[in-house]
């Protein structure tokens, strides 16, 4: 079976197996990773050890801090502009799918939001390209979505925004490829796509913005007050740490994030190339801006649409229908799944086009979407 969900999905099998192995007794001492005061020696271990890896894999330079906090990216939509509006309440916003939407709703009650660019008049096919953007030089940050995962588009490269910070949600893309932290003020991610269990959230900031938070800002999520106590204001989600910690081990035993782009750039043109091949599918998304990682297409003729995703289950190729959002079907391949279920897929898809080709039930209408 090959699980193709947008998060919480598949995981690295032999991950799972170390935390069954070491779930009744962590390296011999007797205890479960679950039973651990988040104060011992031994948690404080898994979580340096977790920070250290996790640092050893983004090359990350000495002015950048890793909390690890929680709530989700959705709640750091709003903690993210709580903690960097506190000197200067505006900031631009580029807005190209359903989680930078959500980004901006949440950060208009903390201040002024400026759509820098837009691509919703193309119903979101595409990242504006930046010669048509209006930054505001005075904003405390830029924030873009480095990856829509509803959507499938994905930034191919960095924006320039000058003296202004750019602030990006990495949530399902961080650690499937590679990226230049530096040219960053900050990053968030939540877990559930590469890193580790839903709720558990990346926040990785550069050292001078760690003073910006409003007087609003609650202790447990000041991302100053955070990391000046090492992420430990209040109990860390011990579990999901260690789990996180697990991940980027094994990241680092399969040669590092990049060795995981390429397998990723791999997959991802697998299934595109069939998409482009056959007329039976399209992807609307611009090609130099799609997604590696939620691969997002329809079938021209929409009717068959949940005939095809009940025969990809009976074929064991489950968790494909797309986001509510965009409709139709979302291949997400991340790093855990193999090239071998991508295989499954463009197989299983190649064999429904052939049966259905010409047997198509007519729906009026639907040539141009
Ligand atoms: C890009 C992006 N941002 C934010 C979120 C929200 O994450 P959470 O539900 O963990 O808050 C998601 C969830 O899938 C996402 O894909």
């Amino acid at each position: 079976m090959f699980n193709f969900a947008s998060g919480p999905g598949m995981w690295p099998g032999e991950v799972l197996e170390q935390a069954r192995n070491e779930w009744f007794d962590w390296d011999g001492t007797g205890m479960s990773v679950l039973e651990m005061p988040f104060t011992s020696d031994e948690f404080k271990s898994i979580a340096r050890r977790a920070r250290d890896d996790l640092q050893a894999l983004l090359g990350l330079p000495e002015n950048y801090r890793i909390l690890f906090m929680q709530g989700g990216a959705y709640a750091h939509f709003a903690l993210l502009a709580m903690n960097l509006m506190g000197k200067n309440a505006c900031a631009d916003y580029v807005q190209t799918g359903h989680w930078s939407n959500r980004a901006i709703i949440e950060a208009k009650r903390y201040g002024q939001v400026t759509i820098a660019a837009s691509s919703k008049a193309t119903g979101f096919d595409c990242i504006p390209a930046q010669s048509g953007w209006h930054l505001n030089p005075a904003a405390a940050y830029c924030h873009i979505t480095s990856n829509e995962t509803a959507n499938g588009v994905q930034f191919h490269w960095t924006p320039d925004t000058g003296a202004v910070p750019l602030v990006a949600d990495v949530t399902s893309d961080f650690l499937a490829r590679e990226i230049d932290i530096s040219r960053y003020g900050m990053v968030y991610a939540s877990a559930q796509k590469n890193i580790g269990p839903a709720g558990l959230t990346l926040v990785i900031i550069r050292e001078d913005l760690l003073d910006q938070a409003m007087d609003i800002t609650p202790a447990v999520f000041n991302y100053g007050f955070q990391a000046k106590n090492d992420s430990r204001v209040n109990t860390q989600p011990t579990y999901s740490l260690y789990l996180a910690s697990l991940i980027f081990a094994w990241i680092l035993r399969q040669g590092g994030v990049a060795t995981l782009e390429s397998l990723n750039r791999q997959k991802s043109r697998k299934l595109y190339d069939l998409i482009d091949a056959d007329d039976f599918y399209f992807c609307p998304v611009a090609e130099a801006d799609r997604s590696l990682v939620n691969v997002c297409f329809y079938l021209r003729e929409p009717a068959l649409e949940a005939r095809f995703l009940e025969n990809a289950e009976q074929a064991g190729l489950i968790h494909l229908k797309g986001h509510g959002a965009a409709g139709g079907i979302r291949a997400s391949l991340y790093n855990a799944m193999p090239v071998a279920g991508v295989e499954a897929l463009t197989g299983f898809m190649q064999s429904f086009a052939d049966t259905w080709r010409d047997r198509a039930p007519r729906t009026t209408g639907t040539a141009a979407r």
